[in-house]
C-alpha cells in the first residue's frame, strides 16, 4: 500500500474538516497516482469531498463505525482489517489524520507534497523527517503557483531496516508448531548427498 498526503511545514493536513491547500498541480498529481486504484479513507474525509461521494474512476473504501452509513460510489467497511482487504495491497491511503495514523505502518511508500507555508491546522500527519523508519527516496524541484511554493517528496522505509528485517526472517528457525503445519519435504537421495 502507499499513502499520499499534502502537508504544511509542520505536517498539518487539515482544519475544520477541510484541506489546508488547493494546489491545482497537486490535485492533478493526486488524480494521476490514484486513478483506477482503490483509495482508502475515513468517513470524515469522504464527507469533505464534493457531494460527499466517492471519487470517480476509483474504488472508494471508507471506514466508519456507523452501521447505517451509505454513500454513492463507496464500499463501506467497519473494521480496519476489512478496509485493508477491500483496498488490496496496491491501494492508496488518502486520509485523513486517523486513517494515516492507523495504516502508515502498512505502507511501503508515501508521496508527500510539502508546502512551504504554515497555516493553522487541527489535523496532522506524522513527521516522517523525525521518524528513523522513513527516508527520502527522491524530491522534486520547488514549484510555485498563486504565491504558494511546494515540493514533491517520496519517502520509503529505511533500506538498512528492511535488510535487517529480511535477515532476521531468514535466520529465524521455524517453531515446532510451524514444522507441524509445514513439514520438511521428502528430500530422498538429495538429502543423503548433502549428508543430512
Ligand atoms: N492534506 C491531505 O492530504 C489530507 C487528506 C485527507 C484528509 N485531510 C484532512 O484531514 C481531516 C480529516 O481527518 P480526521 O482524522 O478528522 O478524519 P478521517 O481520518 O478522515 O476519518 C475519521 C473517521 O474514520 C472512522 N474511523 C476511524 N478509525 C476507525 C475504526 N478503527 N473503526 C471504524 N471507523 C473508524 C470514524 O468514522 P465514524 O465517526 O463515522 O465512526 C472516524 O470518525 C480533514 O480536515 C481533511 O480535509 C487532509
Amino acid at each position: 500500500m502507499f499513502a499520499i498526503v499534502c502537508v504544511s511545514e509542520n505536517w498539518g493536513i487539515g482544519k475544520d474538516g477541510n484541506l489546508l491547500f488547493h494546489i491545482k498541480d497537486d490535485l492533478r498529481r493526486f488524480r494521476e497516482l490514484t486513478l483506477d486504484k482503490s483509495v482508502l479513507m475515513g468517513r470524515k474525509t469522504l464527507e469533505s469531498l464534493p457531494g460527499g461521494k466517492g471519487l470517480p474512476r476509483r474504488h472508494n473504501v471508507v471506514l466508519t463505525s456507523n452501521r447505517d452509513f451509505t454513500a454513492e460510489n463507496v464500499e463501506v467497511t467497519h473494521f480496519p482489517v476489512e478496509a485493508v482487504f477491500a483496498a488490496g495491497e496496491d491501494g492508496a491511503i488518502i486520509g485523513g489524520g486517523q486513517i494515516y495514523d492507523m495504516f502508515l505502518p502498512l505502507c511501503d511508500r508515501v508521496y508527500v507534497t510539502k508546502v512551504f507555508a504554515s497555516p493553522e491546522a487541527d489535523t496532522f500527519f506524522p513527521n516522517l523527517d523525525e521518524d528513523p523508519h522513513w527516508q527520502v527516496e527522491c524530491e522534486s524541484e520547488i514549484f510555485e503557483e498563486d504565491g504558494l511554493r511546494w515540493q514533491y517528496v517520496d519517502y520509503v522505509p529505511h533500506e538498512e531496516e528492511e535488510d535487517e528485517e529480511i535477515a532476521a526472517l531468514l535466520n529465524s528457525r521455524p517453531s515446532e508448531e510451524t514444522m507441524e503445519f509445514y513439514p520438511m519435504p521428502d528430500l530422498g537421495n538429495f538429502s543423503s548427498f548433502h549428508g543430512f
